[in-house]
């Protein structure tokens, strides 16, 4: 008896509960990223692993919603929407601030693609790097905004139609991650001039990632279109008798 109530809490998950599993998959997910390229420069390391980590938990917020729609049993997984997303934020802070710190030492030309020339002036080197860094910093200003708005506390202030309007745009701040992140998986370190490194083993996962999300959402949209419809009908069907 005892026991089932337990599980029961469990099942309920308090906000504690929530907050402590989101900080425990932040950290153990981002320990396993750093592993995974443990013969790297530090910076480099630890900048991609929280980046990685960042991105995985922004994804599982994004399938929590489908997902339970389409899976019943996966309802009591949507509290848990709110704190992966938060954390994955937190994280793309952490990363934003160790590239600013550890690679373009606060000289922001440098973070849009320029690079001091000899001869006094900043030069264009690097325009797709610059690109990925704008479409970075407004998923991270979207972010926080998202993450800042998503208390309680602020859903009483904006009102349920403004705060829902903005939570429901959160599929915008997933393009631009999935884009930033695109760019820095396939693109970036292929230069004619230079020497081509290893294509990052993250390019497979991340694209199965990104496809199951689109599927899932595409069957969920499916899902409920296909019961409104159905419902609609039956709303219309003339009573004969
Ligand atoms: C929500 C916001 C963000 C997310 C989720 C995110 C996520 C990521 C991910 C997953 C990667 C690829 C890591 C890998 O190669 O394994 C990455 C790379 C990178 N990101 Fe972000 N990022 C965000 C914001 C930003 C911002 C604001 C900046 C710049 C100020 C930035 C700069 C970079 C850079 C320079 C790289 C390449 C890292 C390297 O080669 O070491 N990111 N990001």
């Amino acid at each position: 008896m005892e026991k089932t109530s337990r599980f029961k809490n469990l099942m309920g998950f308090g906000w504690k509960t929530r907050h402590l599993v989101a900080i425990i998959l932040a950290v153990a997910g981002t320990y396993g990223f750093l592993e995974l390229r443990a013969q790297w420069s530090e910076m480099h390391r630890w900048n991609r692993a929280i980046g990685d980590m960042s991105f995985v938990m922004v994804a599982l917020s994004m399938a929590t919603g489908p997902l339970s729609r389409l899976i019943p049993a996966f309802r009591k997984l949507i509290p848990f929407r709110r704190e992966l997303g938060i954390y994955g934020i937190i994280l793309a802070a952490i990363h934003t601030m160790i590239i600013l710190i550890g690679w373009v030492n606060w000289d922001f030309w440098r973070l849009f693609g320029f690079e001091l020339h000899p001869a006094g002036v900043y030069v264009m080197v690097q325009q797709g790097f610059g690109m990925a860094n704008v479409i970075g910093i407004i998923a991270l200003v979207y972010g926080l905004v998202l993450a800042l708005s998503s208390s309680n506390w602020s859903q009483r202030l904006l009102g349920a139609s403004v705060w829902k309007f903005l939570q429901q745009s959160a599929y915008v701040l997933w393009m631009l991650i999935v884009i930033h992140t695109a760019y820095f998986l396939y693109f970036h370190f292929l230069d004619y001039h230079k020497n081509t490194p290893e294509p990052n083993a993250l390019q497979i996962p991340f694209a199965i990632m990104v496809s199951t999300i689109m599927l899932l959402q595409l069957a969920a949209f499916l899902k409920t279109w296909k019961l409104r419809r159905n419902r609609v009908m039956s709303d219309q069907t003339p009573i004969t008798d």
